[in-house]
């Protein structure tokens, strides 16, 4: 039997394609989420909220090797309508989270952080050394759910991830604009630009960051802050003719005002992830595009 593993959020988009990882990798695996299972689970499930003392039950019940811990509330917009929420789901639940995966002896916890806490970056692309900075709930969330896993002893990697996509993602809401655009264009409907399109940003394929998640497990690497991006940049501009192409759209777009604090240049160095963990993310943007096109085609929208 191979080793165990809980997966927290394990409704959602990362999990999803990092469970079934997982799972050809021969891991047992436990998920918790407040979402109902998904159809096709893959292993025991949990529906309970992660900040809630209830989690115990979880840790009693099972001998948890390692953790991936990706449930949060992934919003930017929503963490500044209500950062109350983010505190807890995001900061709280990792505080949680850790606080039993300590008591229960768990060998190493695998954390969701983001390149949200470089904030504005002063130089690209952004290694790991860049000053930490926050613009908003969520980072500040990220940034101190880094600080509690690194001060409660017990073994992590904190991923900081660029933008993730590919299926399965939610298009609602703030979702990656690679989720929106391609839920836009496949029902024909108009797509807004912010601003002149030039801004750049650091898109990876959520096949990547499954893979970089599951060899964090394999690897003997700990205790590292490790970025986990493509290091390419891609315009707005250019996101938008990829997808466009690959599902035969032909609406012009619609250029609006820049959104304020947004910002303009994103990519994150993957030289750590390199030499680290030995991986480079390979999946190239329109290849990404086009396995969404597919799985959708076949499997229908969001799972999960
Ligand atoms: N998607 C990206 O581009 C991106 C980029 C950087 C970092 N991240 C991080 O990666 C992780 C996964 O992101 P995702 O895009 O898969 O998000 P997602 O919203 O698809 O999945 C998150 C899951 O966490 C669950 N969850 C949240 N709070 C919970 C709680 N208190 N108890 C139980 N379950 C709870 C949700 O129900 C959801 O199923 C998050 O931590 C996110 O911050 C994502």
């Amino acid at each position: 039997m191979g080793e165990t593993v809980l997966v927290t959020g394990c409704a959602g988009f990362i999990a999803l394609h990092t469970i079934m990882q997982l799972n050809k990798d021969g891991f047992q695996i436990i998920g918790v989420d407040r979402k109902q299972k998904p159809a096709n689970f893959l292993g025991k499930y949990y529906q309970i909220d992660i900040t809630s003392p209830e989690i115990v039950r979880i840790f009693k019940e099972n001998s948890i090797d390692y953790v991936i811990h990706l449930a949060a509330l992934p919003s930017v917009s929503e963490s500044i309508k209500n950062p109350q929420a983010d505190c807890m789901d995001n900061y709280y639940a990792t505080v949680n989270i850790c606080y039993f995966s300590k008591l229960y002896g768990v060998k190493k916890i695998i954390f969701s952080s983001t390149a949200a806490v470089y904030a504005k970056p002063r130089y690209l692309p952004v290694d790991e050394e860049h000053p930490i900075d926050f613009i908003s709930p969520y980072a500040i969330t990220k940034g101190a759910s880094e600080n509690f896993i690194k001060y409660s002893g017990i073994d992590y990697i904190i991923f900081r991830y660029s933008n993730v996509y590919g299926y399965g993602q939610d298009s609602n809401g703030e979702a990656g604009v690679v989720a929106k655009f391609f839920d836009q264009m496949s029902h024909n409907k108009n797509i807004k630009i912010y601003g002149t399109g030039e801004q750049t940003r650091d898109f990876i394929s959520v096949v990547d960051v499954a893979a970089v998640n599951v060899l964090a497990l394999k690897c003997n690497v700990k205790n590292e802050i490790i970025n986990v991006s493509t290091n390419r940049k891609t315009s707005i501009k250019e996101l938008y003719w990829v997808i466009k192409q690959v599902l035969n759209y032909n609406k012009e777009p619609i250029y609006t005002f820049a959104r304020p604090g947004d910002i303009e240049h994103s990519i994150l160095d993957n030289t750590k992830l390199l030499n680290l963990l030995n991986y480079t993310p390979f999946v190239l943007l329109k290849d990404g595009i086009l396995d969404m096109k597919d799985k959708n085609d076949i499997l229908g929208g969001l799972v999960g």
